[in-house]
């Protein structure tokens, strides 16, 4: 994409992966994603946030600056809001081409800066209400958010604009186009992000999600008119609309979460499948909204996209080798990891000559501290008999009932 102005002074800057990668080594992305920067001129000219070497980044991020008749050695400031290396891994390069350049990081994002890219000079360390004045009208202000999403984050705010440059906090995974403000958007492109935007939570930020409670109230006497992250749309028009958006997403951490169920699936003969109908012929009756994954077909990312906000989880897990389906052991163990805590939990499946999925399950349960309400269960010997089935839709039926009590109104 094109350097693009987005109020006198400030351009936002973006280079865009491509949906062949994986986030942080991980995560698929199979919209891609965008490291955004941003330009911010005075007198002085500030470079906030760079990219990683990672496809093309730099070159992108390169020519834009050109679009802009930008010099690297115009450049006095590089604020780094945060040091993950998608937004500086290409600082030691970068340093080279422009050695005068001044480094504005925290004190703990100083310490990285040295300790992953063995650079020492002209680093200026700032703190919580610290500002540079970069001269015609243009100041920037520093608000420490740490662990949105590590210890040393910060973000950068510029009054005179209004303009909260915000790092990973209410960014999203999505390759941007040219139409990359919120106000350019068709309702199709902002459900797109709004997907995308969730599912880069779930799986980036969710973990943190009380600081990015406490970081949106330290914030919120800011008058934000602009809201620029470092992954995604830029918001122009409806600022609040992602910030209400993330607050939404970091309550799921304590719940009650949406009235909807995420239904999880195993099956290695089709016994487990063969129950699966029964599960989602109750759940397209109800008209409760759900969410259907198979492992290890789908991926952990989108899974966790959809289970972090539902109230109800549903899993489908045959016993294998006197365990857990190990395909659902993995979803389980991420969901740990994740947070993805006071879930109400029905869960159904087949076993041959033993159980043991129920065991590991609770385990999983207990050594992740899940707190998961199992409100009901249905394993059954091999195929499911019509009685297993009756047993298991019944249960459903209930599951259903407990879950839209349970969940957010
Ligand atoms: Fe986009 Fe936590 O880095």
């Amino acid at each position: 994409m094109n350097a693009k102005q987005l109020s006198p002074g400030i351009w936002h800057l973006a280079a865009n992966i491509s949906k062949d990668n994986l986030f942080e080594g991980l995560w698929p992305i199979p919209h891609g994603v965008s490291l955004n920067s941003y330009i911010v001129e005075g007198a002085d000219i500030a470079l906030i946030d760079l990219v990683r070497e990672w496809e093309d980044a730099p070159k992108q991020l390169e020519t834009q600056l050109k679009e802009l008749g930008l010099e690297f050695n115009r450049i006095k400031y590089l604020i780094l809001n945060h040091l993950e290396p998608d937004h500086t891994g290409w600082l030691a390069n970068f340093k080279k081409r422009n050695p005068h350049i001044e480094i504005v990081t925290t004190k703990k994002g100083a310490d990285l800066v040295r300790e992953f890219y063995f650079i020492e000079d002209n680093i200026r360390v700032v703190k919580t209400g610290d500002k540079i004045d970069l001269g015609d009208g243009k100041t920037l202000e520093f608000y420490e958010v740490p662990n949105v999403h590590w210890p040393e984050t910060m973000v950068t705010y510029e009054p005179a604009s209004g303009t909260l440059f915000s790092c990973d906090a209410f960014g999203s995974y999505g390759s941007l186009t040219e139409k990359s403000c919120d106000c350019e958007l068709s309702e199709k492109e902002h459900e797109f992000y709004e997907f995308e935007s969730l599912r880069y939570y779930a799986n980036i930020v969710a973990s943190f999600s009380t600081f990015v409670e406490r970081a949106i109230k330290a914030l919120s006497d800011l008058e934000i008119k602009t809201i620029c992250p470092s992954h995604g749309i830029v918001w122009t028009d409806r600022p609040q609309d992602i910030v209400e958006r993330y607050a939404r997403y970091a309550s799921y951490y304590k719940g009650p979460c949406e009235p909807e169920i995420t239904l999880i699936w195993g099956s290695m003969y089709d016994n487990t499948a063969y129950a699966t109908d029964a599960v989602r012929d109750v759940l397209l009756e109800s008209g409760i909204t759900f969410h259907e994954y198979r492992v290890p077909e789908q991926d952990i990312s989108h899974i966790l996209a959809h289970a972090w906000k539902s109230q109800g989880l549903i899993l489908g897990m045959p016993t294998y080798e006197y365990h857990m389906f190990p395909p659902m052991a993995h979803v389980i163990d991420m969901m740990g990891r994740k947070h993805v805590k006071g879930r109400k939990v029905f869960w159904y499946g087949s076993f041959g000559w033993s159980g043991g999925a129920e065991k590991e399950l609770n385990s999983l349960i207990e050594q992740h501290k899940l707190g998961w309400d199992i409100t009901g269960k249905a394993d059954f010997r091999g195929r499911p008999t019509e009685e297993d089935i009756e047993k298991i839709k019944q249960g459903v039926r209930d599951f259903i009932k407990t879950v839209m009590e349970s969940a957010k109104k």
